[in-house]
């Protein structure tokens, strides 16, 4: 778990409009010394000031390819500024706003759980398994999964991930998104039978000998609290309310979930498709609360709705605020560094192996769902 300092005064009070109106002066007195990156998820407020906007796997090329500015502001969360300061050149200093902008998903996996894991699945079926992890993962597993021979993946490139996997072993294991490893190999053609979950916390992950020989698949037991909240019920109930739409989602929603979606894919195929989509089309979009509604206010002429009854919103993304970014922003101006993010070396190597090998693979978005069998159905089969 992350901590951060409290914000100190005068940024936890200063009005909005002030703090709005330092941060544009900041920005201006850094010039081409800084350069903000925001995520999707992040508030408009926010949004506002990034020099570049993306999802995790745009914001890593991006980063990468920024080699004028001194300071990497990452408006996302601490993985994301994790892999930025993996992935930035020597001298560069990328800088989180917030240190306490963590992501429950990423700390759902941790260095030695890996560790165990890999060494059953090499005492079981040795040189076998590819070991792949999600971007939103500790720098500490993205060094494991380079130092394996394995890569890291985003939403936007799984599947490909998955086939230059195949391509080298037999047997994958997947960390920690279980439902983004699940939705993809299922959407490659690999059945449920062969998928078998492995929970950290229990002796040998739960799995027996035979299970692991027999699984394609290995998902680690980790999840989205955010992604997770939409629910199979949803989506009848949006069919109901709004008829003739289109439900899109996200694949670190649930398999049900995704098997009942018109359309599955990253943050980036989201945007696209509801970008190029006809005017007076309808959507109910399954991904985080910022993003849905930046995208009905960038349609104006189709109408976007959340897939939840509830809101989703990522709370770890929403501590990046105003408040904070002025801080950081004006400390630099006065040539100190506040919440600089350092991955330190042996696992810094070992992480920009396996971020290198992802951005050597070409993205391709998960196929739109085509459900093949009732949803309920599938999950028994898996069970
Ligand atoms: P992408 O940015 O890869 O779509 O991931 C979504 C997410 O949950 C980021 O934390
Ligand atoms: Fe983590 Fe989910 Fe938030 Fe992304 S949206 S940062 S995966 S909790």
């Amino acid at each position: 778990m992350l901590s951060s300092q409290p914000l100190p005064e005068p940024y936890a009070s200063l009005p909005e409009a002030e703090t709005l109106e330092r941060i544009v002066r900041a920005r201006a007195a850094l010039g081409k010394k800084l350069f903000i990156l925001g995520h999707h998820y992040q508030m408009d407020e926010i949004i506002r000031f990034a020099d570049a906007r993306g999802d995790s796997y745009r914001l890593s090329q991006i980063g990468s390819q920024q080699t004028e500015a001194q300071y990497i502001v990452f408006c996302g969360v601490h993985f994301m500024a994790e892999s930025a300061d993996i992935l930035a050149q020597p001298g560069q200093q990328v800088i989180l706003p917030d240190l306490a902008a963590g992501c429950s998903m990423a700390d759902m996996a941790t260095a030695d759980q890996t560790e165990d894991a890999w060494e059953t699945l090499e005492r079981v079926c040795p040189g076998r398994t590819m070991p792949l992890t999600y971007m939103n993962s500790s720098a500490a597993i993205k060094a494991f999964v380079g130092k394996h021979g394995g890569s890291v993946t985003t939403s936007s490139n799984c599947r490909t991930a998955f086939e230059w996997a195949f391509e080298q072993r037999d047997k994958i294991l997947f960390i920690p998104d279980e439902h983004l490893g699940r939705n993809t190999a299922f959407a490659m053609g690999v059945p449920l039978s062969k998928m078998a979950v492995w929970f950290p916390n229990l002796p040998q992950g739960g799995l027996t000998d035979k299970q692991i020989r027999d699984a394609k698949i290995i998902l680690w037991k980790g999840c989205c609290s955010v992604h997770q909240k939409f629910g199979v019920a949803d989506v009848p109930r949006v069919r109901e309310a709004l008829p003739g739409v289109k439900v899109i989602v996200h694949p670190e929603c649930r398999y049900e979930v995704c098997q009942l979606a018109d359309f599955v894919g990253s943050t980036d195929f989201i945007i696209k498709t509801i970008t190029a989509a006809p005017a007076g089309s309808k959507w109910a979009v399954g991904t985080e609360i910022h993003l849905t509604s930046r995208l009905a206010q960038e349609n104006p002429d189709k109408t976007i709705v959340s897939l939840a009854g509830i809101q989703c919103l990522c709370s770890t993304m929403f501590r990046i605020d105003p408040p904070h970014l002025l801080w950081v922003l004006e400390n630099l101006l006065e040539g100190r560094v506040v919440n600089r993010i350092v991955v330190e070396p042996e696992t810094k190597h070992w992480a920009q192996v396996a971020l290198t090998r992802m951005l050597g693979l070409k993205a391709k978005t998960i196929a739109p769902a085509k459900p093949t069998a009732p949803a309920v159905a599938a999950t028994a089969a898996a069970d």
